[in-house]
């Protein structure tokens, strides 16, 4: 059996000499218990310096997002093929805080794990539903759309990841239930085999949504978790091992 990933998504928090110490925190800390493979993914600006302290470690590293394009005119953007050279091996594109503050459709995201993947990058695909359309009773068809039109038609030729997060839980205390986290991974690989045939099944899925050490055993044990992708816990790496310890 695959062993699970634990993704820490720093976001857009604290400073260069607080992620050099929550990498070197997350280095030097004991790995009694921990199956799971790991992964942080600090701010652009970040990547380097944690690159540096990581190197070479079992910690992998990973940017948070990355241009549609590979390079040229396009002020404020960072190519894929930029981010390898720092130490990346992954990406998390398409988060619904992308997808809501900077109007990303899946059609960009699509494009964006193309170039990733020209990169050499494995790329994380989130996917979610809002409160209200969860409400409705539309998250099938939310998530269906999602993945349909995020993942290009070779996604499961290589290796990728899918993020399952509920809008409605990323930061606000509130975990789907195992039940609905069961539901939704088992629609969501449902999906995968039914776009991508065989090589579907084994396209990893993380749940995310306020995991923390207390509620990670819980959702890590539901079918079709594949691991978790973690925001404000991966802050504090006692948290984050904790969470990991949790994996299978
Ligand atoms: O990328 C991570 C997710 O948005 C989850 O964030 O663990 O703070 O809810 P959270």
């Amino acid at each position: 059996m695959t062993r699970q990933l634990i993704a820490g998504n720093w976001k857009m928090n604290g400073t260069l000499a607080a992620a050099e110490a929550l990498a070197r925190a997350l280095l030097d800390a004991p790995r009694d218990g921990i199956g799971a493979e790991l992964l942080v993914c600090p701010p652009f600006v970040h990547l380097q310096a944690v690159g540096r302290i990581l190197n070479g470690s079992d910690v992998a590293l990973g940017a948070q997002d990355c241009s549609v394009a590979a390079g040229g005119a396009h002020t404020g953007d960072v190519a894929a093929p930029m981010l390898p050279e720092l130490g990346c091996t992954h990406i998390v594109l398409g988060h619904s805080e992308r997808r809501q503050n900077h109007h990303e459709l899946d059609e960009t995201v699509r494009e964006k794990v193309v170039a990733a993947r020209a990169a050499g990058l494995v790329p994380i695909v989130c996917v979610g539903e809002t409160e209200e359309q969860r409400a409705a009773g539309q998250q099938d068809d939310v998530v269906g759309w999602q993945l349909k039109g995020s993942l290009p038609n070779d996604f499961a030729d290589g290796p990728g990841v899918v993020a399952y997060e509920p809008v409605w839980a990323i930061g606000t205390g509130r975990t789907a239930t195992e039940d609905d986290v069961a539901a939704m991974h088992g629609f969501i690989r449902a999906e995968l085999v039914r776009q991508f045939g065989d090589k579907g099944a084994s396209v990893r899925i993380l749940y995310g949504g306020s995991v923390n050490a207390t509620n990670a055993a819980a959702l890590l044990g539901v079918p079709e978790v594949g691991g978790a992708l973690v925001g404000g816990a991966s802050l504090k790496p006692q948290d984050f091992l904790s969470i990991a310890r949790a994996a299978v």
